[in-house]
């Protein structure tokens, strides 16, 4: 088993990764989180495979487990979601020591992760993702929250995961459009922090597709590896965390322009970045190189590296500006210098947004 302890002033917790693992997850949150209650908050979807299997962990290793389920969509990550999980939490007398644990992809940690963090002022909390997206981003660093009408997780706090479980064997059952989502996310770990896994990703993308359980194991933890080290730096987004935002002003704004129906968050993404990234050799602050050798390793995992369906180009620019991430009126971007290496920058000119949106038209 690999793993990846994630240390801060005030708090620490490790980061298991390994095929199999949800069959001892009982034994894991004992360790950490010794009680006889827990909830169980299971994507429902997955109730009858490893929602069963991390049931039956837990009982035998002496929890008498609250279940309960949600279905994964945006529309479902929200206050009324959060509140139906409450009544259940406190019907059933749950404590403040008695943990949570969320078992599914990024949109049942966010909403289990909040429950959570405000559930009797804050219990224990415990990931388990099954998405790859999950396993290598969402899961690790805290984030937690659901969605508004005006917005996406715009309520939400700061609630660290007491521990994180990572079955890697729970990819093989995701859907391949879902896995080849989590992999814009890897890609995008590699361009601003670590070009060595970018020329990793590259090399071995036929046993990553193929979902090899070697590869599987290294891919994610490499990755958890980074978003550790990046959450570590700087835990509240003062700084460098705002690196991970590569490519998702862009996409943020590709996947509200759609409504939410049309592109899967990594596929948005995966424009994004190549958006970002041309916006940042026109504007002379990398080599055309970072371009080409990004769409080359993207188009290799499947993801979209253009598209003819985008809204006009004049309605992805208002909706970028109300991004949240603007400060002071001024979009924030994240830029790359290099293969390895981003900038936030403040002041892109707006002809040269346009420019990028439309270089990924056809
Ligand atoms: N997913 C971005 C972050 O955790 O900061």
């Amino acid at each position: 088993m690999a793993t990846v302890d994630l240390t801060l002033p005030h708090h620490r917790y490790p980061i298991h990764i390994s095929p199999g693992l949800l069959s001892t997850l009982g034994n894991s949150v004992r360790d950490t989180a010794p009680h006889d209650r827990a909830a169980l908050i299971i994507d429902d979807k997955i109730t009858n495979t490893h929602g069963n299997t991390a049931l039956n962990s837990l009982k035998a290793a002496g929890y008498n487990p609250l279940v309960t389920t949600m279905t994964a969509g945006e529309d479902h990550k929200n206050l009324k979601t959060v509140e139906a999980l409450y009544h259940k939490l406190l019907d059933e007398r749950l404590e403040r020591k008695s943990p949570v644990v969320a078992l599914g992809g990024g949109i049942v940690g966010d909403t289990g992760g909040f429950v959570a963090a405000s559930y009797l002022r804050g219990v224990p909390f415990i990931q388990c993702p099954t998405t790859l997206l999950a396993m290598v981003d969402a899961s690790v660093g805290g984030k937690v929250g659901v969605n508004m009408p005006q917005g996406k997780n715009l309520i939400g706090a700061f609630h660290q995961p007491v521990l994180v479980v990572i079955d890697t064997d729970t990819l093989k059952t995701l859907p391949k459009r879902d896995f080849i989502c989590g992999l814009a996310e890897c890609v995008k770990h590699g361009v601003i922090r670590d070009p060595e896994l970018f020329d990793w990703i590259d090399a071995n993308i036929q046993p990553i597709l193929d979902q090899d359980s070697n590869a599987l194991v290294e891919l994610v933890e490499r990755n958890v590896r980074i978003k550790a080290a990046v959450v570590m730096e700087d835990e509240k987004e003062a700084g460098v965390r705002a690196h991970l935002n590569f490519g998702h002003t862009f996409a943020h704004a590709i996947e509200a322009g759609t409504e939410y129906g049309r592109y899967l968050h990594g596929e948005a993404v995966s424009l994004g970045m190549i958006a970002a990234a041309r916006l940042a050799a026109t504007s002379g602050r990398c080599d055309t190189t970072v371009v080409d050798r990004l769409i080359s390793l993207l188009e290799k995992t499947g993801l979209p590296t253009k598209a003819n369906d985008l809204p006009a180009t004049d309605k992805l620019m208002t909706i970028m500006q109300s991004d949240k991430k603007v400060a002071d009126g001024r979009v924030r971007l994240v830029l790359p210098d290099a293969l390895g290496a981003v900038s936030i920058v403040n002041d892109t000119p707006n002809d040269a947004v346009v420019k990028a949106w439309d270089s990924l038209r056809g």
